[in-house]
């Protein structure tokens, strides 16, 4: 492995774009392009497990997802759903994973039938120590502050905290990613160099990796590319240069 002896990001967080033009090059309906995206995520969860990363973030529906049309966004509904399902299905032939599994987003708008899914996986899975993966689904940054804003405004109002005792520490337990490092490596493939609103508070000193090939596309041997690219990388969290 040509990332061998080198010090892993403890936490990489990925968004998986591209699966659209992946589909339209091949003449294909979108739809596809998800469907072997879903298969990549699995391939890279293995893979990630294998080599030893400790938490792993997908981006794999945004709050603003639901512009695209019924179909598209009921295809990517029906594949979380086989996840979910298969998940289940493993953990009964006692093939499950070593994965702890955390769904990051509103569960509010999200189809009732999955939100149940969602729940038990977590509850399921709740003791496993091997690897975290968070999912975001309905997801938004901003959204998430907003929530965590909210809660701490009904602590305030209950006389449980002043407005002076908000501080970023507890403003971080209030997110979906509480008690979880934050992203030391963000990787977006397929050529896109934005945030879009993905882990807007934890991103704060992350290390961002772009790469042109298509999420369908994206191999372990990419993943190695990043995290060798990140372990390159000089972070100074604000501070001076290290020598
Ligand atoms: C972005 O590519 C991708 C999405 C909005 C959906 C990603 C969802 C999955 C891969 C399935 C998730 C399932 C599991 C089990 C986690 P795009 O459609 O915006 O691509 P484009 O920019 O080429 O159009």
């Amino acid at each position: 492995m040509p990332i061998d002896g080198i010090s892993l990001p403890q936490h990489i967080a990925i968004i998986m774009d591209g699966n659209g033009r992946w589909a339209k090059q091949r003449g294909l309906v979108r739809t596809e392009g998800h469907k072997k995206g879903a298969e990549v995520f699995r391939k890279i969860c293995r893979y990630a497990s294998d080599i030893g990363v400790r938490y792993l973030t997908f981006y794999a529906f945004s709050t603003e997802n639901w512009k695209r049309s019924k179909q598209e966004v009921g295809a990517i509904m029906d594949l979380l759903r086989n996840y979910l399902f298969e998940m289940e299905e493993r953990e009964r032939e006692n093939e499950g994973s070593g994965y702890r599994i955390r769904f990051i987003g509103a569960r509010e708008g999200m189809p009732a039938d999955i939100v149940e899914l969602m729940d038990a996986a977590e509850a399921r899975s709740a003791d496993k120590t091997h690897m975290h993966i968070n999912i975001a689904v309905n997801y938004g940054g901003r959204a998430e502050i907003v929530h965590a804003a909210r809660l701490l405004g009904e602590q305030i109002k209950a006389g449980a905290l002043q407005p002076e005792e908000i501080t970023e520490e507890r403003l971080s337990a209030l997110l979906y990613t509480a008690d979880q490092p934050d992203p030391d490596l963000i990787i977006r493939p397929s050529g896109e160099q934005r945030l879009s609103n993905f882990l807007v508070w934890q991103s704060a000193y992350a290390e961002f990796y772009y790469d042109d090939v298509l999420w369908p596309d994206f191999t372990p041997e990419d993943l190695d590319k990043a995290i060798l690219a990140y372990a390159k990388r000089d972070r100074r969290f604000g501070g001076v240069q290290s020598q």
